[in-house]
């Protein structure tokens, strides 16, 4: 485990006295103490909070899942809908109540909510017991912050986002599946989304850095990784490389699973589809957000395509990819969205029959140009849309799982399943969740599996047997 080095402090132009000196060794001051980690978001978040895991033992600290006896409490938080932020709101609330009876318990406040200028004022304001405020782009501050006796509430929120730091170090969750950032923010500007600012602007890692750190993840036996970006399509444009040779040259790694995420439906190119398509250790699986399939929507979204290039997007990957299982996300009620829209949003889940969706309705976002746009449909007609929509999602997930049913399929087994603690858990190479019936001894392996059940949202099967690569 690493701390963040004084080369890094140098290239952010940072004044050395806030950087620790790495020669010293912090561990004995906060040998005994205890943290508290609790991470709101999306993958990008899960994957940072394993970076400031790695911050917090590094200086000593042990993990805690009991509020009470932490020492530090770190929210790594979301800002992506208002009810994101509520729960953070909430959780703070019983921070506040833990404090009023001690005064060795610190609170730091990291993630896309700290980068809302807003909520930055709002905590400034309303919750002074809040002692750090960190960045997205500056997690590598949190050890100095620690360190260092503040007597009021700090914020240490950087504007500046245009650098990459490639030597960053985590105690990741899991020994099995890793998670691997390919690059920083996104530029896409959809109307609705906070990211682009709470993010920053796309910057991509080096192909080599990143063929290098999944090599190494291999060696220490990992099966699979997951190549994080909010929009990967994108790596590359800012140092002339493309996904998908980076893709091509992830697989040729011969780590046995690579997975990614997100997918943008605008520039998916017809050689990503290719490399996917020609690597067996790529897994067909592809989420494809679509947010709407009204062209009117679309566009007041600034989504980049219409409902007809995504269907044909859609069509082509379905007939190059063998067995490709697709997921999309869906928003209902973006301002100005009639029935006649959302009509046309049911459509196009009718063709697609995806295999699964996340469904939202549309949250305001302060700064966002669609929280401008005047908005008239009553929540309740939202909700109601949601629902419909919903059902319908389910109905073909289901329909999709039930062809699964007696099948064969190849599991990578991830752990103890939550439902059945005799049981374990994987996926498929699709991503279809499955609890399994089997000997614990085939957790970390690539197995068998016979599907005995199919709901909408898992499957459950039974163990044949190991695979054995020939
Ligand atoms: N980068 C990804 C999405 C990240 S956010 C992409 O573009 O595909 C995950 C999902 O949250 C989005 O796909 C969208 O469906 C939803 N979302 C984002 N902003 C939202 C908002 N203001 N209200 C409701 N849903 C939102
Ligand atoms: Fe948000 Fe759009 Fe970027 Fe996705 S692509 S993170 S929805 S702005
Ligand atoms: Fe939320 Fe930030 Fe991810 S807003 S969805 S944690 S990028």
């Amino acid at each position: 485990m690493h701390l963040p080095d004084l080369e890094v402090a140098k290239k952010r132009g940072q004044s050395a006295n806030i950087y620790i000196d790495l020669k010293e060794d912090y561990t004995a001051k906060f040998k005994d103490k205890k943290y508290f980690l609790r991470t709101y978001g999306c993958q990008m978040n899960v994957h940072d909070s394993e970076a400031l895991r790695n911050y917090l033992e590094t200086l000593g600290f042990q993990n805690t899942e009991n509020l009470e006896e932490a020492n530090v409490i770190v929210l790594n938080t979301c800002a992506i809908r208002e009810n994101a932020k509520d729960k953070v709101i909430g959780f703070l609330g019983k921070c506040k109540y833990l404090k009023k009876n001690r005064d060795d318990v610190k609170i730091v406040l990291a993630g896309c909510m700290s980068e809302q200028p807003d909520v930055v004022k709002e905590i400034m304001t309303n919750h002074q017991y809040v002692d750090i405020i960190i960045g997205t782009h500056n997690i590598q501050d949190l050890p100095k912050l620690l360190l260092k006796e503040f007597s009021k509430q700090v914020v240490e929120v950087y504007s500046n986002s245009d650098e990459v730091i490639e030597n960053m170090h985590y105690k990741r969750d899991s020994k099995i599946s890793a998670w691997v950032n390919i690059m920083y923010g996104c530029d896409k500007f959809c109307t609705y989304c906070i990211v682009p600012y709470t993010r920053g602007r796309e910057r991509s890692r080096k192909l080599e850095s990143i063929v290098n750190e999944v090599k190494e993840l291999k060696k220490q036996g990992y099966k699979e990784v997951t190549l994080l970006g909010q929009n990967v399509n994108a790596y590359g444009k800012d140092i002339n490389e493309t996904f998908s040779h980076l893709l091509e040259c992830v697989a040729k790694t011969n780590i046995e699973r690579i997975r990614f995420v997100t997918s943008h439906p605008w520039n998916f190119t017809d050689e990503m589809i290719e490399v996917i398509a020609k690597y067996k250790n790529i897994m067909p699986y592809i989420h494809l957000p679509i947010q709407s399939g009204s062209n009117k929507i679309l566009k007041k979204m600034n989504r980049r395509y219409t409902k007809e290039e995504y269907l044909e997007l859609f069509r082509k990957m379905k007939a190059k990819i063998p067995g490709v299982a697709i997921t999309t996300d869906i928003i209902v009620g973006f301002p100005g969205e009639t029935e006649a829209d959302f009509l046309e949003t049911l459509e196009v889940v009718k063709k697609c029959e995806y295999d699964g969706a996340y469904t939202f309705i549309f949250s305001k976002r302060e700064g966002t140009p669609a929280a401008k746009m005047p908005d008239d449909t009553p929540l309740s007609v939202k909700e109601e849309r949601l629902q419909r929509l919903n059902e319908l999602v389910n109905f073909y997930s289901n329909k999709n799982n039930q062809k699964l049913l007696n099948r064969e399929v190849e599991v990578l087994i991830l752990g103890d399943s939550e439902k059945d603690s005799k049981k374990v858990f994987g996926y498929t190479d699709t991503m279809k969740l499955v609890n399994v019936d089997g000997p614990k001894s085939i957790i970390g392996k690539i197995v068998k599996v016979k599907i005995t059940e199919a709901k909408s949202f898992s499957l459950d099967g039974e163990y044949v047997e190991d695979i054995v690569n020939v």
